[in-house]
């Protein structure tokens, strides 16, 4: 396919990963070209692609607009992974005559066919046969084996080689106060870059950043922004970038124009003092380049909501289309005593700074944006990956990769980054963000539960056991208000009350998360026979249980408030009561009645999830309502829910990317937010379990399928559905739909070793395999089918 310079962009149907790659037909002398990424199209028509993604340094580029120098005919390939895209456009900057043909990516993640998987479903509605398709999608677009998320720094003997990127930070030394950055560097072009006092890895990024611009020498790309970076200037800049991507803030503070010419490939010495009064002065070869106080530009201080990010240090990574060599960094404090120096002349640099190539298994929220791996997010995503391969390798790999970061206090990392870390670079990380999504320390327990209820396989149970009681153990202490014996310790960090991601503080949103949590911990104890934990576990659940039923129940409203201090609740707070089947039927049902008001056209509310961003539906919640109301068997209000939520996601626009996205706009016309919106974004792929479980109706009642039901939802409305299900004991096969007399017809085969209790979806008579009777549930080995007469 020829491609190039006015092309028109290319399209790839679906998000694709990986480094971009074309081949140069004709050249004439040299050219350089603008290449542009975007999921969504309309990322083409801005000036930043759908980019910068200054969220996570994660061994992937950081920008969406790359420039490449083009100096001879043959392949190129780009060297930063571009984690999801489904659009790409090229744009001549400079020179002419060039031919290009076959842009492509070099995969950097698995790409077998969905139709290849394990397991599969499909329906006379063909709307949810992609809408099961997205989780498997999803999953490949998101879960990196070892080695294929490739190291984003290259350590030379000339020091670290860096290209721009969110810059990456050592953990090794953190918190300092006056004190002195020095460094050396040498552009290789464009201009260097670096922060100090700014968060490690956290959802924060308050410390200055600082890009160095050098003289812009002739063969200097030609599309230089020369307004935001002039050349011989040190530019000042505040937030995560120096530019605005929907919820990551970016300033641009101040230039400090500089009276010399930053030569490009010649040695720079960078001393940056920071004060410890948030004031700096930067001096480049011995000279005084800038002197600020960072707090008079009044802007991009920390955003009081968001708690986290207590540990601050320094971080290296020059601007969009620069590269620089970085050595000999040294730290020394201001009565001169030298307290940490890194020549970046080693591999354990890249360890350091955390941008090694990943040696895990490791799981990504999003392809393009989120790339951290929440271990939260994985109570779902997990779910339609058990349902969709047999292959357990992106739940208990990344899972092993969270357990094995643990602190000595039993906290284990809410997120953690893809590649490997060193001890202190673990710890510092690991406690990083508490209290921010302290239950998730109880979803990753969950996530262990259901690989292990579901594959039979409880090798990492036993080889993890004690750092699993050890994690629950944490979270308790962290968490449970004693005196209420509600979620929600009254002194989370930083004087904000500890609520997590599911809702406000003392609760049923996260209360719930707690029980379940021990609930399952004490089903895994008993498994291991250590029925001491098992009780001890009960017993608390128990108590927490009570404790929503009798604190929060408002009985002239009808409904569990959503914290001790406020009347009110919100669709979260309603999906966990159910999950947790907290309380009477009738309270649940009466609860439930509270859900038609907070309807929107693509889900229901909630909400708003920073502060000052636009309401948007948020499918992670909308997942776990969807399965909360399929255990009280609200058929109509779960298949409504899976159409306004999911709908979007398969229709076939210029948006659609085959992989699930982060959030859904109210109306469902658009990602809901705009580019920012990861369209490879696992958290809310409930839909795909949801699909197989109730709609076709396969479910395991004992560990590893040995037995278990098909029962779908009953008047789940369509005229069939079919699949198979991977269990530990081979395929189970499953339909069900209305023959010509407009009756059900269920067919299953049950592998060898398991045995399936078919539950009719309907009051009436029936038949199976000589056996009749009239609702009820009749129990099979092998193949069976069921009439409804
Ligand atoms: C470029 O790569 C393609 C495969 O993607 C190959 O067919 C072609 O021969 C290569 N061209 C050169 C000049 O190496
Ligand atoms: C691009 O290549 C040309 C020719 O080798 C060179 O003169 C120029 O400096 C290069 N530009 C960059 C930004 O690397
Ligand atoms: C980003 O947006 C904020 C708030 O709208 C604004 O104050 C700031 O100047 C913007 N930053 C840039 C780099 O445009
Ligand atoms: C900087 O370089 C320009 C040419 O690019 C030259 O005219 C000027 O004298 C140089 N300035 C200094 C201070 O060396
Ligand atoms: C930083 O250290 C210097 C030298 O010891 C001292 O004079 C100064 O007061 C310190 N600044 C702060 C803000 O502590
Ligand atoms: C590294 O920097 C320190 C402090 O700036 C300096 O004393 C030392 O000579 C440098 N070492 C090398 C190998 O350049
Ligand atoms: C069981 O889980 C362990 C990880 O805990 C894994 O190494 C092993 O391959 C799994 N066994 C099967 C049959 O999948
Ligand atoms: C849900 O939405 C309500 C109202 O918009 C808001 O008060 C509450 O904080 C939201 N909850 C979450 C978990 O976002
Ligand atoms: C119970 O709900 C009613 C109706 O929403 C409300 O007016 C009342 O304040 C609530 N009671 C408490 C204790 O929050
Ligand atoms: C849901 O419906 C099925 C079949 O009609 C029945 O067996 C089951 O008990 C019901 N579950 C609930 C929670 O009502
Ligand atoms: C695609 O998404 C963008 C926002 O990301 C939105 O503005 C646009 O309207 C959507 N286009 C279609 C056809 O839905
Ligand atoms: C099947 O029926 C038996 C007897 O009524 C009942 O105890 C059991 O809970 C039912 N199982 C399912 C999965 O509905």
């Amino acid at each position: 396919m020829a491609w190039g310079p006015g092309s028109g962009p290319v399209d790839y149907g679906v998000a694709v990963a990986g480094k971009a790659t074309f081949e140069v037909l004709a050249l004439e002398e040299y050219a350089q070209i603008e290449v542009k990424y975007s999921e969504a199209y309309n990322g083409l028509e801005n000036p930043q692609g759908d980019g910068p993604f200054a969220f996570a340094n994660a061994l992937a580029a950081t920008f969406r607009v790359e420039t490449f120098n083009i100096t001879e005919p043959g392949n190129f390939t780009g060297y930063f992974i571009q984690g999801s895209q489904r659009w790409q456009s090229v744009k001549l900057v400079k020179g002419s005559g060039l031919t290009l043909g076959n842009p492509a990516f070099i995969s950097s993640i698995d790409t077998t066919p969905v139709a290849a998987q394990d397991g599969y479903f499909a329906s006379s509605n063909s709307m949810y046969t992609d809408i099961w398709a997205l989780g498997p999608r999803t999953n490949q677009m998101t879960c990196f084996a070892p080695g294929t998320q490739t190291a984003t720094w290259d350590i030379t003997e000339n020091g670290a080689y860096i290209r721009g990127q969110k810059p990456a930070s050592t953990a090794k030394i953190v918190n300092l106060s006056n004190y002195t950055l020095t460094f050396e560097a040498m552009i290789d072009y464009g201009g260097t870059g670096w922060r100090v006092d700014t968060e490690i890895d956290a959802i924060q990024a308050t410390g200055p950043i600082f890009v160095l611009t050098s003289e812009y020498p002739d063969g200097s790309f030609a599309n230089i922004d020369r307004s935001l970076a002039p050349p011989n200037t040190l530019v000042l800049g505040r937030g995560w970038s120096l530019q605005n991507q929907t919820s990551l803030p970016g300033y641009v503070l101040d230039k400090f124009p500089l009276k010399v010419n930053v030569t490009e490939k010649v040695w720079h010495k960078i001393e940056t003092v920071s004060h410890g009064d948030d004031t700096y002065t930067v001096f480049l070869n011995h000279e005084e380049i800038a002197h600020f106080n960072i707090s008079s530009y009044g802007i991009g201080d920390p955003n009081p909501y968001i708690p986290g990010g207590a540990n601050k240090g320094f971080a290296f990574g020059p601007w969009q289309d620069q590269a620089t060599y970085i050595r000999n960094v040294t730290v020394t404090s201001n009565n001169g005593e030298v307290l940490y120096t890194q020549p970046m002349t080693s591999a354990d640099a890249l360890i350091e700074y955390g941008v090694q190539t990943n040696t895990d298994y490791v799981q990504s929220d999003s392809g393009k944006r989120d790339r951290f791996s929440w271990m939260g997010d994985r109570l779902i995503s997990s779910r339609a990956t058990l349902v969709s391969t047999a292959d357990g390798r992106c739940v208990w790999g990344p899972t092993q990769q969270t357990l094995s970061r643990q602190a000595t206090s039993g906290q284990i990392p809410a997120n953690t980054l893809f590649s490997p870390l060193d001890t202190v670079g673990t710890l510092i990380r690991t406690i990083n963000v508490d209290p921010l999504v302290a239950d998730y320390e109880f979803d990753v327990l969950m996530t262990i539960y259901n690989y292990w209820f579901r594959s039979g396989n409880d090798t990492f149970l036993r080889n993890n056991w004690n750092t699993m009681t050890a994690t629950l153990s944490y979270a308790v202490t962290r968490t449970l208000d004693d005196g209420t014996q509600l979620y929600g310790a009254p002194n989370g960090a930083n004087g904000l009350p500890l609520s997590g991601e599911k809702g406000q503080a003392l609760g049923p949103g996260n209360t719930v998360s707690l029980i379940l949590g021990l609930e399952k911990m004490a089903e895994m104890a008993e498994h291991l026979n250590d029925s001491f934990a098992a009780d001890k576990y009960r017993t608390q659940a128990q108590l927490s249980r009570q404790a929503i039923d009798q604190l929060l129940w408002n009985s002239t409203g009808g409904y569990y408030s959503g914290s001790l201090d406020t009347s009110g609740y919100d669709a979260m707070d309603i999906a966990q009561v159910l999950l947790g089947e907290i309380g009477t039927a009738a309270r649940r049902k009466q609860f439930l009645g509270k859900l038609d008001a907070l309807k929107l056209p693509a889900g229901y509310s909630n909400g708003t999830r920073f502060v000052g961003t636009p309401a948007v539906v948020n499918p992670y919640y909308m997942s776990f309502l969807l399965e909360g109301l399929a255990m009280a068997n609200e058929t109509a209000l779960a298949q409504g829910l899976l159409d306004d939520t999911w709908s979007p996601m398969v229709r076939r626009d210029v948006n659609f990317t085959g992989a699930l996205w982060e959030y859904v706009s109210p109306n469902g016309s658009y990602p809901g937010l705009d580019l920012f919106t990861g369209q490879s974004h696992y958290w809310g792929g409930y839909s795909t379990a949801f699909l197989t479980e109730y709609a076709l109706g396969i479910r395991p009642s004992a560990v590893g399928y040995s037995q278990f039901v098909f029962a779908p939802l009953p008047s789940f409305n369509v005229e069939w559905v079919q699949g198979r299900v991977p269990t530990p004991h081979g395929l189970i096969y499953a339909n069900w739909g209305y023959g010509s007399n407009g009756k059900i017809i269920m067919d299953i085969k049950a592998p060898q070793g398991t045995k399936a209790t078919i539950v009719p979806p309907f009051p009436g008579k029936w038949t199976c395999q000589g056996r009749s009777g009239q609702g009820g549930n009749v129990t099979i080995t092998g193949n069976a089918r069921l009439f409804e007469v």
